[in-house]
């Protein structure tokens, strides 16, 4: 599947050698273009694309925005319409800046940004070092690192899902967007380093 990444940091470098390396066509981009990605894009080889937040954004059938969430107004909606766009996104106020979410989830307002997108939250509970370690597509799905996910989109995170299993972790159901709430910092599940069916234990008790 061709895929875009928007954000080229921690989450968004892991993201990107991994599923190139499940054999997924990898365009990802910056806020400083293309000229300043080359070198990453060559080290991570399988054939990975520098381009433009709208250049990426285009080229992805699914779409990862992965940008620091302050950021989330320069993100291309247009050339996402339609698409499945995971949301990777943590608000720190002290990072990002006052945002009024107007009482919904970050996933939920940024759904709302991304007009028309297929908004599914994933990847934003996991530490970027694990994410980079932890994935291992020979153990049996109840005996990965869980990582949960929601969206109002079944179709789309049935998607999502097996992306997941592809880089080695099992995907767990957190719900719809609004439940996304139960996954961001500081949260039971936040970080935590479980199964499947624990992180289903976790999350019931939300
Ligand atoms: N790090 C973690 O362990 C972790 C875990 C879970 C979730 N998250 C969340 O995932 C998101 C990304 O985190 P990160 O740690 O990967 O961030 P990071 O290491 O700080 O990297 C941010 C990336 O976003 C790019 N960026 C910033 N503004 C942009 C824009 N307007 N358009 C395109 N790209 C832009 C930056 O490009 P430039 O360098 O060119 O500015 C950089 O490549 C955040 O919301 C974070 O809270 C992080």
């Amino acid at each position: 599947m061709k895929i875009g990444i928007l954000g080229a940091g921690h989450i968004g470098k892991a993201l990107a050698r991994l599923l190139a390396e499940a054999g997924h066509d990898i365009g990802i981009s910056n806020s400083r273009g293309p000229d300043t990605l080359r070198e990453l894009a060559e080290q991570l080889g399988h054939g990975v694309k520098a381009y433009t937040n709208e250049d990426a954004a285009r080229f992805g059938e699914l779409v990862i925005e992965t940008v620091p969430f302050g950021h989330y107004a320069d993100l291309p909606a247009v050339q996402m319409e339609g698409k499945i766009v995971i949301d990777t996104a943590n608000y720190y106020p002290e990072r990002d800046g006052q945002i009024d979410l107007g009482g919904l989830s970050e996933s939920a307002f940024m759904a709302r940004h991304l007009s028309g997108a297929r908004v599914v939250k994933a990847f934003n509970a996991i530490q970027a070092s694990h994410l980079e370690t932890l994935g291992d597509t020979s153990k049996p799905l109840g005996e990965r690192r869980a990582i949960p996910i929601a969206s109002d989109d079944a179709e789309a995170k049935a998607v999502v899902s097996t992306l997941i299993e592809e880089i080695g972790f099992a995907a767990v159901d957190n719900g719809n967007l609004e439940r996304s709430k139960n996954q961001q910092p500081g949260t039971p599940i936040y970080g935590a380093e479980v199964n499947a069916q624990q992180a289903q234990d976790i999350l019931a008790k939300q």
